[in-house]
């Protein structure tokens, strides 16, 4: 029995279709689902788990192990490789199924519809609820784990586990950051976490970098962004990521998202970092509305997002 089959029936939900896990997600069973777990803590002791101990791993019987292995392989959630024995681990698809099927669960989600974003290092999808909610699987880690596993093939080192892990931290820390900063500072509102996945607030909007101001709105929009910064500093965080393509920007003001590398104000680069990030945001605008803002001291501008002094750009023109 597939049991969350009527919640994954995305067709017709947007334009784009849907391909990998979210399609895949509606053949699943249950015992697929056992599998896969049992497959994750394998993982956590070896980089291709034998097929030998997946049975303890999954607890299930050798055949059933067998018949569930299969039907995982075709779906691409698991790979196989023969070592000296047989082993087998989780492909991000299969990482993403699990946590789907955790959200699934918690009733958090009720389906996945259009990817909204696609970055290097995450992929967001439209997700159904009792709201639109955007969910994104943080990828930090698994292009480096694809090289790294090239040369080292044999190896049973720490790293085997290393994309998991790293994904799995950054959505932790994502949707730590989140859970302090909402509703004080303009971020998403996070709504559930599992493993490499954040589910939040879907926001309405064009990043910056896509947005074209009109020359009355400039500076004022500027100026909203950096108060978000100045609030988030206040909260405790810096972002350490700002740029124009991780705030949107709609009729409501401004959103800042993309928190999982955001460091806690305590720590030693904390005011480095601020100070980086009102570069780079400060930076954007001059370029890309060169009339409307003039040359500023980045550095003093910083200190005051720091102090909580920040009212507008315009004080710190040189
Ligand atoms: N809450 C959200 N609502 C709508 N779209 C989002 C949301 N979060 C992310 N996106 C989209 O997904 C893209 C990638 O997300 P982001 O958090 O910036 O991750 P990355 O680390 O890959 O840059 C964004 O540029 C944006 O277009
Ligand atoms: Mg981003």
């Amino acid at each position: 029995m597939a049991d969350a089959a009527p919640f994954w029936e995305s067709t017709g939900y947007g334009p784009v279709m849907v391909e990998n896990v979210a399609t895949v997600m509606a053949e699943l069973e249950a015992e697929d689902f056992y599998l896969l777990s049992g497959l994750e803590q394998g993982m956590r002791f070896s980089k291709w788990v034998n097929r030998e101990k997946l049975p303890d791993f999954a607890d299930m019987t050798a055949e059933d192990v067998d018949y569930r292995l299969d039907r995982c392989e075709k779906r691409d959630l698991v790979e196989r490789k023969t070592i000296q024995y047989e082993g087998f681990r989780l492909t991000f698809e299969g990482y993403d199924a699990l946590a789907l099927h955790t959200f699934a669960e918690r009733e958090t989600i009720e389906g996945v519809g259009a990817p909204l974003g696609v970055g290097k290092e995450s992929d967001v999808y439209e997700v159904r609820s009792y709201k639109p909610l955007a969910l994104k699987f943080h990828r930090e880690g698994y292009t480096e784990f694809r090289e790294v596993n090239r040369e080292r093939e044999y190896t049973a080192d720490k790293e085997h586990v290393s994309w998991m892990y790293t994904a799995r931290k950054a959505a932790e820390r994502e949707h730590e950051a989140l859970e302090t900063l909402y509703p004080d500072v303009s971020v998403p509102q996070p709504i559930d976490h599992n493993r490499h996945a954040v589910v939040m607030e879907r926001i309405d909007g064009v990043e910056l970098g896509r947005a074209k101001l009109e020359d009355s709105q400039v500076v004022g929009v500027l100026d909203l962004v950096l108060s978000e910064l100045a609030t988030a500093y206040d909260a405790g965080f810096v972002h350490a990521d700002v740029s124009e393509y991780n705030v949107f920007i709609n009729s409501e003001g401004v959103t800042v998202f993309d928190w999982p590398q955001a460091v806690p104000t305590d720590h030693e680069n904390a005011d480095e970092l601020l100070e980086r990030d009102v570069e780079n945001i400060v930076g954007y605008f001059q370029r890309k509305y060169p009339h409307h803002v003039e040359s500023v001291d980045t550095q003093q501008l910083a200190i005051a997002v720091a102090d909580g002094e920040f009212e507008s750009v315009d004080e710190f023109a040189t």
